[in-house]
């Protein structure tokens, strides 16, 4: 192992990005493979509830912290009839579900997951179907879903057992509409129209919903930039947040480049922030596109388990991207949520894809046991100690040298400050595959009282992960390097490693 590389960061609690935005901590649950049927929900499961929910994930997706929920899809969504999924469970048909070949029972719908979403304790973000459908079905949906009593679909949902409106204020115009794998694909300027004249309709019946328009499906889109110009130059006045998706997966084996994926997403955000801008500005416009990062995630994409069926063969939640994460992909997860914290002021909902069995922090096994993934872990610390307010991060250091990104910094940080704790956190990535960082956390405008706790994963057995029969096997553990108070903390980080340093704070200079 190389010598250790010295790496210093600065921060001041007065210097702020934004607040901690709590929908950061999204997740996502399609119609897709196992994701519904034997995950969330499995009547019969030993664990189930009267709901067919199985509470053994419902416990775990409360422990993760998880804040908001996307649905139902996703590619799904594009071909939805949402009216399939309502109404006695006897009645509703089966259908093809031309996403991902396979057949949808709908025995599980709308009312089915906004009851899920009450237990867990969860805000709905709800996709509506532009693919084969349009404005109209979106405005039903909306009726349905949001509306009191007293017309068609309102009381249709209270007639289905559900008297209170559902309330849900996060909408997604559609899903990746500009990818030729979507059904029903469209151009920039007949999709922002689409979305325009949808935003429109949604809120003549309530103005105050937040809207989500459809950017690129990925960075690497041949028409990424003129997609987000020309359907944002639609539909600028009429949506609030434009969506980015980003999936990451080692290239030719090239390590270096994969632990350091949060910089392609620092990059995918800052553009697209700033094609956002120009919009906004030749339309002389004071407001702000904010982002929704609505699905990102390690995928190992190449792998056989992403290809779904095909010919005769339409099962019902076939095994689909059932990825198996490594303590590796738990450093990238982790190195994801620093990007996505250090941008709060723009991205101010993200949705890591998926929630359980599809690329997902949670496993299940029909009638057995549900565990964690690796990728779990630096999940579910960020989503419970990335409290109060995101700090401005002044780093500066060594350097390392990777064949995707360049020369960037070894060591990549955010931390957060929370004013009614006194809680300052620190999560931080060393990408650097030989050496150690040693690394010193100075701060100024307040006074340090101790080390809370410091945890680190990563380092050795880059490739372990865990299963049904080992699901403890690789976690965070102590990192009892930490030491120092008063103004500043020294830790090593070990090669390839995620940490979470929290420390007590005193005496905040107002
Ligand atoms: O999350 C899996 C798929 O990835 C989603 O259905 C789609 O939106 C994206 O391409």
């Amino acid at each position: 192992m190389d010598s250790p590389l010295p790496y210093r960061l600065s921060l001041d609690p007065r210097r702020r990005v934004a607040p901690v935005p709590r929908r950061l901590f999204g997740s996502f649950v399609e119609h897709l493979g196992r994701c519904v049927y034997t995950g969330l929900y499995e009547p019969g499961h030993p664990t189930a509830d009267a709901d067919g929910f199985r509470r053994d994930v419902l416990a775990l997706v409360r422990e993760l912290g998880v804040t908001t929920v996307r649905y139902p899809g996703g590619n799904f969504v594009s071909s939805y009839r949402w009216e399939d999924g309502v109404g006695p469970v006897d009645e509703r048909p089966a259908r093809l579900d031309l996403a991902w070949h396979s057949l949808e029972t709908n025995e599980f719908g709308l009312d089915e997951f906004m009851r899920w979403v009450g237990k867990a304790d969860v805000d709905p973000i709800m996709a509506v179907n532009l693919g084969t459908r349009g404005t109209a079905e979106a405005v039903d949906l909306l009726e349905y879903a949001n509306h009191r009593a007293g017309s068609h679909l309102a009381d249709q949902r209270r007639d289905n057992g559900a008297p209170d409106p559902y309330g849900i204020r996060l909408w997604c115009l559609g899903n990746e509409m500009d990818g030729p794998w979507q059904v029903g694909q469209r151009s920039a300027t007949e999709y922002g129209r689409l979305a325009s004249q949808t935003a429109k309709a949604m809120r003549r019946f309530d103005p105050d919903l937040e809207l989500v328009a459809c950017g690129s499906s990925h960075l690497g889109m041949p028409t990424f930039g003129a997609w987000e110009r020309d359907v944002l130059t639609e539909a600028y006045d009429d949506v609030d947040l434009i969506s980015l998706h980003a999936y990451y997966q080692p290239v030719d084996d090239d390590l270096a480049s994969f632990l350091a994926s949060a910089e392609d997403m620092d990059r995918y955000i800052d553009a697209v922030t700033a094609i956002a801008d120009s919009v906004g500005a030749i339309r002389r416009s004071t407001k702000k596109i904010m982002i929704a990062f609505d699905e990102w995630n390690v995928w190992y994409q190449s792998a056989a388990p992403s290809n779904p069926p095909s010919g005769e063969d339409w099962p019902v939640a076939p095994r689909l991207l059932e990825d198996h994460y490594s303590v590796a992909d738990a450093v990238v997860v982790g190195g994801l949520l620093i990007s996505l914290l250090r941008h709060s002021d723009r991205v101010t909902a993200a949705c890591q894809a998926q929630l359980v069995n599809v690329i997902a922090p949670i496993m299940t096994e029909p009638g057995g046991a549900a565990w964690r993934q690796t990728i779990f872990h630096p999940f579910a610390r960020t989503a419970r100690h990335a409290q109060g307010a995101v700090l401005d991060v002044l780093r500066e250091g060594s350097t390392t040298s990777t064949d995707r990104f360049g020369e960037i910094d070894a060591v990549d940080a955010v931390s957060t400050w929370d004013d009614d704790t006194g809680e300052m956190t620190v999560f931080l990535v060393n990408r650097v595959t030989t050496a150690p960082a040693e690394v010193t956390v100075d701060v100024t405008g307040a006074r340090l009282a101790g080390v809370i706790e410091c945890v680190t994963i990563g380092g050795a057995d880059l490739h372990a992960k865990n299963t049904a029969d080992g699901p403890d096997h690789a976690e965070p553990r102590p990192n009892g390097t930490a030491r120092g108070v008063d103004t500043g903390v020294r830790l090593t980080l070990p090669p390839a490693s995620w940490t979470m340093l929290r420390v007590q704070a005193t005496d905040v200079t107002p």
